[in-house]
């Protein structure tokens, strides 16, 4: 009580694109009465019973709903067992103190008095932590914890508690993190650790050799759990593995780098490449569990660095706020909440979770027409300008030029148009794109005149 639930619960519906139900507010339209008037007749033990009632029956409902349930719901046995079985729950965390500021008031049955109050938040907190599956403070912490990614500075070294129950746990890190912080995360996992397996640096780790060389090495049974701790590549890589190792076992990903973070440990997308190209091969395996701890990124060389920030930019600009301006780890939590968030509305990527593409389609051809040597970050640098440019948001393409400062790369024009023409996005003999109506307001599957477009490409090649 006091949580803030009736505030946040709407919002996170939201945000995940679910049905919000309020519990009491079943019960009162139900009885025709106030919470406050049903304690006060026919009494506590009554409401109890319609409560338990109500919170049942939301719970059993087969279109997925965000479920705002007050503490006193979980003296029910019922209503545990029902969340036991059917829901992944929330605990909002918040302090006697805290709550009481929120909740003093003559309408509220159990908030009369301080001293009442805090015994009833003592007495209720065990129960709490047992029902928890997750626990968060704010809308964002919400989100993480529905999509089990776990934020927080300096995780690295709780590993061993964050890591999700397994009957033993496999470590695939690569080789540079492997020097820079292998023995760190060693230590965290401690005996949970059975068995650790090095793999390539970089794109070189996301090959059907790669994947082969650890189907093999791997002794885990269908109860393990395969830790990657690396960026993108290690993830993508250690996350097909899972997906497939036995038909698929539990993966968690610890990423190292920002693109890691904010994008790649996330929304359980997996695989490898084939030499046709890249991502050709894999599938959806969401993680049990991420751990994102920006304390990682301190050894990040810049460019890897700057990839990052590209997609936090782009983040931002699709959700309409300078994520850009927080300080790094801020940065991280926000863009890891957003994609979450659009991965939990689309988790098989058919329909809303296109809008991560902002400026990826041009970033692919560039990247594509330059053999690959051209870094991800800049490429989508400059992807973004371009989708910007053609949206006519002339203010944002100053804020991308300021923050990322895209210049021209020296590639094939003909090389490039004719792989932006066979990008996945394209129908026809026009271009599919994600623009911007605003910042905030990305618009998906634009259709568009192939000059326009190439017009746009030739701007970014010097
Ligand atoms: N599955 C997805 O949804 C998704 C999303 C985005 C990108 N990706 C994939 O991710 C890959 C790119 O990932 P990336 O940008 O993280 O690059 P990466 O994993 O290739 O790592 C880049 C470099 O940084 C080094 N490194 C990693 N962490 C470090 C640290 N903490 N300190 C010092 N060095 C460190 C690595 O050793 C490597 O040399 C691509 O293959 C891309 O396709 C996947
Ligand atoms: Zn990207």
């Amino acid at each position: 009580m006091g949580a803030g639930k009736s505030t946040l619960g709407p919002l996170l519906a939201e945000r995940l694109g679910r049905p919000f139900v309020s519990v009491d507010a079943a019960v009162e339209g139900e009885a025709g009465s106030t919470v406050a008037e049903l304690f006060a007749q026919p009494g506590e033990d009554a409401f109890r019973k319609l409560e338990e009632r109500a919170a049942c029956e939301a719970l059993s409902r087969r279109i997925p709903a965000v479920v705002e349930l007050g503490g006193g719901a979980l003296g029910s046995q019922e209503t545990r067992a029902a969340l036991e079985a059917n829901a992944f729950t929330i605990l909002l965390e918040t302090t006697p103190e805290e709550a009481w500021q929120r909740v003093s008031s003559p309408v509220r049955p159990l908030a009369r008095d301080q001293d009442e109050f805090r015994k009833l938040f003592v007495e209720r907190t065990p129960v709490y932590e047992l029902v928890a599956d997750g626990r968060a403070r704010d809308l964002d912490g919400a989100v993480l914890a529905a999509a089990g990614v776990h934020v927080r500075e300096g995780s690295t070294d709780r590993l061993a508690d964050l890591v999700p129950p397994a009957s033993a746990v496999e470590l695939v890190v690569d080789a540079n993190v492997d020097a820079l912080h292998g023995d760190r995360v060693r230590a965290a996992l401690g005996v949970r650790l059975s068995a650790s397996h090095v793999v390539p640096v970089g794109g070189p780790a996301k090959t059907a050799a790669e994947a082969e060389r650890l189907w093999s090495a791997l002794r885990l049974d269908r109860d393990g759990l395969v830790v990657a701790f690396g960026g993108g590549s290690t993830c993508d890589l250690a996350g097909f593995v899972a997906a497939t190792h036995l038909r698929g076992v539990a993966w968690a990903p610890v990423p190292t780098t920002l693109v890691g973070q904010v994008d790649a440990a996330i929304g359980g997308k997996v695989g490898i490449d084939l030499p046709e190209g890249k991502n050709l091969v894999g599938s959806f395996h969401w993680p049990a569990r991420a751990i994102v701890d920006p304390d990682l990124l301190a050894t990040l060389p810049s460019q890897e660095l700057e990839n990052g920030r590209a997609e936090v930019v782009k983040t931002g600009l699709l959700l309409g706020e300078p994520l850009w301006e927080r300080d790094l780890a801020a940065q991280a939590r926000s863009a890891t909440a957003f994609k979450a968030a659009v991965c939990l509305r689309d988790p098989e990527d058919r329909g809303e979770r296109a809008q991560l593409n902002l400026g990826h389609t041009f970033a692919h051809a560039l990247e594509a027409a330059s053999g690959f040597t051209l870094s991800h970050g800049r490429a989508v640098a400059l992807g973004l300008l371009a989708a910007l440019r053609i949206s006519g948001l002339d203010e944002q393409v100053r804020t991308v030029e300021e923050l990322l400062r895209p210049t021209p790369v020296p590639v094939d024009r003909e090389l490039a148009w004719s792989a932006l023409e066979r990008d996945k996005k394209s129908v026809g003999g026009s271009v599919r794109l994600v623009l911007l109506d605003a910042p905030g307001a990305p618009r998906m599957g634009v259709e568009l005149d192939s000059t326009e477009v190439r017009a746009a490409l030739d701007a970014l090649i010097a």
